[in-house]
């Protein structure tokens, strides 16, 4: 007989992590598609590394490895020359980007958890877009912070743009920042001239800083309002960005945040920044050695990846041409499209009929937290052959329904 293990008590977690892990039923029936081994027409990949990109190989191990990248030589900011790179690729972009305002993180996610860790007490809130990133809702719990919305609205053939009232109402004594997301994940919408100037008065005059993520701030049509707040000066701002989009080498974890606004409040808050990232020290060597080269190198992954979105926009489109079940949003950048369907279905129990009955897999709207029922999400870094074929089973389920 086992011997009878003994009743312990129980670890008590911290409530930050009091989250309920069931899957739930698309994930669920993700997972039951793949143990039964059935095809899936994966709609959602974010992943450039396995999209069929065709990557400088050779250079970007080579650039990984210099004898350098032996020495350990910490540097809570990151090294003076991996910030260079960032400062000049910023140049290249025609803004001017100060290293010594720059400090390095190991992704975008790192990025949030010390701005957090800045700003805000538990219980403090932050105001995040909606339809935005899903994953706010858990970097934000992870800090203790609580997360308001404020709304992006839509409007047909005018695009996306910043609820004001509804976010001046959202404002509270407890508000500790604003974030935008520049462009929006997955409305692909920047954040208009007009927009950015009110939302830097509002935010000077409550003495709030401005997060502004922008890890696809390159993947835009070249419009005037695709400058990064990076250049902010009126109200403390954060620009965050990172190789994993920029570059397409999210493996490789690098991630940046560029300090902006008037002196002496970007002293005081580098200081604290710098305090704070001293007690992880969290990037690599090798990746901070490569940044120059790996930077050099993004021109060819970003002509791919654009093209492949921009060919796959424009097939997505023709497909749900002249279809009123189905209206392709309008983008102005990023990776994803937003397709609104006639009906406000109940997208959950659509996308898992999808997925068990025809083998897609797509992002309900409600990941995203879009006020309107009766919206899909696709990847436009998807390979063309999977979107093709992919559509046009959503759209004969959706005919049938
Ligand atoms: C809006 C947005 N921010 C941040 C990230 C994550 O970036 P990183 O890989 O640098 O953490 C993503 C990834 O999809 C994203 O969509």
């Amino acid at each position: 007989m086992p011997p009878r293990e003994r009743a312990t008590p129980s670890p008590r977690f911290a409530s930050r992590i009091d989250v309920d892990l069931t899957p739930n039923a698309l994930a669920a029936a993700l997972a039951e598609r793949r143990a039964a081994g059935g095809r899936i027409l994966d709609l959602t990949t974010s992943n450039p590394t396995c999209a069929g990109f065709a990557y400088p190989e050779a250079e970007i191990l080579a650039a990984l490895a210099p004898p350098a990248a032996l020495r350990y030589e910490p540097d809570p900011r990151g090294l003076p020359a991996a910030r260079a790179a960032i400062s000049a690729y910023y140049a290249a972009r025609g803004e001017s980007v100060d290293p010594d305002d720059l400090l390095l993180t190991a992704s975008t996610s790192e990025s949030y958890a010390l701005l957090f860790k800045l700003l805000a007490d538990p219980g403090d809130e932050i105001l995040v877009p909606a339809p935005s990133y899903p994953l706010f809702e858990t970097l934000a719990a992870l800090e203790s912070v609580r997360l308001v919305r404020y709304p992006l609205e839509h409007e047909a053939g005018r695009g996306w743009r910043l609820g004001r009232e509804a976010l001046e109402a959202a404002l509270s004594p407890r508000t500790r920042a604003v974030v935008v997301v520049h462009p929006n994940n997955p409305t692909g919408s920047y954040v208009a001239a007009e927009q950015r100037a009110w939302l830097e008065a509002l935010c000077a005059s409550r003495g709030l800083p401005l997060i502004a993520d922008e890890v696809f701030l390159d993947y835009g049509r070249g419009a005037a309002c695709e400058t990064s707040f990076a250049g902010m000066r009126g109200t403390l701002a954060f620009a965050l960005s990172g190789l994993s989009k920029l570059a397409g080498l999210p493996q490789l974890k690098l991630g940046w945040l560029a300090l902006a606004g008037p002196e002496p409040t970007r002293r005081r808050t580098r200081e604290r920044l710098e305090f704070i990232a001293d007690a992880y020290l969290s990037v690599g060597a090798p990746v901070q050695h490569a940044a120059a080269a790996l930077l050099g190198l993004r021109g060819d992954v970003q002509r791919q990846i654009r093209e492949r979105v921009s060919a796959n926009e424009v097939r997505l489109r023709e497909r749900c041409a002249g279809n009123s079940d189905f209206r392709v949003l309008e983008r102005e950048g990023g990776w994803y499209a937003v397709i609104e369907l006639a009906e406000a279905v109940d997208e959950e129990a659509l996308c898992v009929r999808l997925l068990a009955q025809h083998g897609v897999l797509v992002h309900p709207g409600f990941f995203f937290d879009f006020a309107r029922p009766g919206v899909l999400v696709v990847s436009l870094l998807t390979p063309p052959a999977d979107l093709d074929e992919g559509i046009a089973r959503v759209i004969e389920s959706v005919k049938s329904m």
